[in-house]
């Protein structure tokens, strides 16, 4: 029968065995299956596992140090590299969804391939490729790993991905990666976490992005996320976020009249991503969620709710 702790012991077992003296290196994402899977490493080979941790400039507001901080208190080997600067650059004037994609990807495995260098003699990359991963080439969970597969046929492939490859969560499935990360005491706030997609809030700021829109959109994504934690909403919910969209309405502030920026917020239930519906959030928490994003960021004057499934509509706007 399996169970979470016969899984870790032997798979520990069978990655020391795999992996002896080896280095190994990782890309942690802030996600559930990059994490666990670097936990698992971690007992088996201690330091010789080299995790790194990259900033692209386009996670959730305060999430780089504070996911890196998690990933220090739990004994990991990681390099945190901050890259937002180079990320932003790539980006700068594009609008349109795929190449922001390629942009971020192309960076991503720029950074990842000159840190992979500085390690010597690393014999492996290791992924936290899950089950799903294996069939759908778009990973809901949107680690490096998808970044990686996405991109690897632009401009030849990179050294690091010349490297043996070690994925200790390729059979299990979302579920059993939380289950596994469970049974060796992992943070149940870093377990219960919500996907969130390589790319980051490029493409959930429609059109150009620019370090204000992403201020502006930090800002907004806290105050939705806090609140869905502080009602107690945030665990029933499988994905939530908000979109900074490309238009301007009119509002008024005292007596003057606005003309300022309009955003979005989307949370669904989902098993997969695959197919999602939204959640029907309770008013009350609607209202004061809206109060609080139009009275603290400032550059936003109207919230709107998408009540839209999937399919037709997919979970991001881009
Ligand atoms: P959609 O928008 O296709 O999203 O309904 C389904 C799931 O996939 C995530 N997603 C991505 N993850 N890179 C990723 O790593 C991407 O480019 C990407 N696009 C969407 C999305 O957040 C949702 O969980």
């Amino acid at each position: 029968d399996w169970t979470p702790d016969s899984f870790v012991d032997e798979t520990v077992q069978a990655l020391k065995e795999q992996l002896k003296d080896d280095k190994v290196v990782l890309g942690l994402s802030g996600g559930v299956d990059s994490s666990v899977a670097a936990m698992l490493l971690h007992k088996a080979i201690g330091k010789n596992l080299y995790c790194i941790f990259v900033n692209n400039g386009l996670l959730r507001k305060n999430e780089y140090q504070s996911v890196l901080e998690q990933y220090n208190g739990m004994g990991l080997n990681v390099k945190g590299v901050d890259a937002s600067a180079r990320f932003l650059d790539a980006l700068a004037g594009e609008s349109d969804p795929e190449k922001k994609r390629k942009a971020i990807g192309h960076v991503f495995i720029e950074v990842f391939d000159d840190e992979a260098h500085q390690i010597e003699e690393v014999k492996w990359l290791a992924q936290g490729t899950i089950y799903p991963d294996v069939i759908e080439s778009v990973s809901a969970t949107g680690g490096p790993s998808a970044t990686i597969k996405s991109h690897h046929n632009v401009g030849g492939l990179p050294d690091f991905m010349k490297l043996k490859i070690v994925e200790p969560l390729k059979a299990l499935f979302k579920d059993e990666v939380r289950r596994v990360g469970a049974s060796m005491l992992m943070d149940k706030n870093l377990l219960g976490r919500h996907p969130f997609p390589g790319p980051g809030l490029a493409i959930r700021i429609l059109g150009d992005i620019t370090p204000e829109k992403v201020r502006i959109l930090q800002e907004v994504d806290a105050v939705f996320i806090d609140n869905l934690k502080k009602w107690n909403l945030y665990d029933s919910v499988w994905q939530a976020g908000a979109i900074l969209l490309p238009v301007n309405s009119v509002g008024v502030m005292g007596d003057e009249r606005t003309y300022e920026k309009c955003v979005a917020l989307r949370a669904v239930e989902s098993t997969d991503g695959m197919t999602a519906d939204w959640v029907n959030l309770p008013y009350e928490f609607l209202q004061k969620t809206s109060n609080e994003i139009i009275n603290k960021v400032k550059g936003v004057n109207r919230v709107v709710y998408d009540i839209s499934s999937k399919p037709p509509a997919t979970i991001e706007w881009e």
